[in-house]
């Protein structure tokens, strides 16, 4: 009732009655002044008047469950929201909830991180207040080999929900970081199990640098925020409401196909150095080439000086701007 309390305030610009909400909810007063005093107590203005009812006048930078589902128009998409305020890594508890039966489409939310993951074995800077960590558990029926992509489109979905809320040009520097500026302002970490030709579940863990005003040492040159690139404040819950509408949005497209088919035209779009000299360092070589999009699998495509064509896998690959990380 909490939650679906709320989002009726939020959409409402007006007052709404209490009595109108005993009915609909079929509650007395008093349980409805309850629901309103623990929002208050979670942060939210709420103001009651005499005859009019219970209006919204603020909301807090939380990312509850009853914030998040206030604001989502998802299918499945974070249709199940948890929230910890503090974890070691949403990953780790996605993994947990795949191995147990939980649902696809889950969402796990975090305030601060313990033990945040980063690829290739790094650590994830996570402290409280200002960053988003989440995670959503998948249930693909899709073979092994396809699960990457969903890397993917994660990525475009979150580059284009902060463009959509930030206004910000953000780009994908290929496979998965999001970055604006030439900065990193989001990583993407996805972790899957597996039987030969199945798919057990997909966890794909997102990290969002929003509220940050200063990163430490060594991430300081090339990490940023969405509000340190665009000098606005922003409500995570927004923000985590446009990533899952547009990954839901996405996810269906990919599903069509099974690969980025549909996908490549708007991911090229926003892909950073698109058309540009690129550095692809590979293990024991590396090279300049031109960045021309990534095909239907979601590899790399790049042009040689000699013009020819050569596909790039992610992995142990790492494709740089050519003065630097970008
Ligand atoms: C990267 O190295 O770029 C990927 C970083 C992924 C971080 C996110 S934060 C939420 C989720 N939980 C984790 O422990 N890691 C991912």
């Amino acid at each position: 009732m909490k939650n679906e309390i709320l989002r009726l305030l939020k959409e409402s610009d007006t007052y709404i009655s209490g009595q109108q909400l005993c009915d609909d909810f079929k509650v007395s007063r008093t349980s409805i002044w309850k629901v309103m005093e623990q929002l208050k107590k979670e942060g939210y203005g709420i103001e009651a008047v005499r005859n009019r009812g219970y209006r919204l006048i603020s909301s807090p930078d939380v990312i509850s469950e009853a914030e998040i589902s206030s604001l989502l128009k998802t299918c499945w998409a974070g249709n199940r929201v948890i929230y910890f305020d503090e974890v070691d890594s949403t990953n780790n508890r996605a993994k947990d909830s795949g191995e147990r039966g939980g649902i696809h489409g889950t969402l796990f939310i975090a305030d601060r991180q313990s033990a945040g993951k980063g690829r290739r074995g790094r650590t994830w800077s996570s402290p409280p207040g200002e960053s988003i960590y989440m995670t959503i558990l998948l249930r693909p029926s899709i073979t092994p080999s396809r699960a990457p992509m969903l890397t993917l489109v994660m990525g475009l979905s979150v580059a284009e929900a902060v463009r959509e809320v930030t206004g910000a040009d953000a780009k994908i520097k290929w496979p998965n970081d999001i970055v604006i500026n030439k900065k990193k302002v989001c990583g993407i970490l996805t972790e899957m199990a597996t039987e030969m030709m199945y798919v057990n579940y997909v966890v794909i863990g997102v990290g969002i640098n929003v509220n940050q005003r200063q990163f430490p040492g060594e991430l300081a040159g090339m990490a940023a925020s969405l509000c340190g690139e665009t000098d606005k404040v922003y409500r995570r819950s927004e923000i985590i409401a446009a990533v899952m509408e547009r990954f839901e949005k996405n996810y269906e497209t990919f599903l069509v196909s099974g690969d980025l088919s549909g996908l490549k035209k708007a991911y090229d779009a926003v892909l950073v150095n698109c058309g540009q000299e690129v550095k692809v360092l590979e293990p024991g070589n590396e090279y300049i080439a031109v960045a021309e999009g990534i095909d239907q699998v979601g590899e790399l495509i790049v042009r040689l000086p000699d013009g020819q064509r050569r596909r790039v896998f992610a992995g142990e690959v790492s494709v740089r701007g050519i003065y630097g990380y970008v």
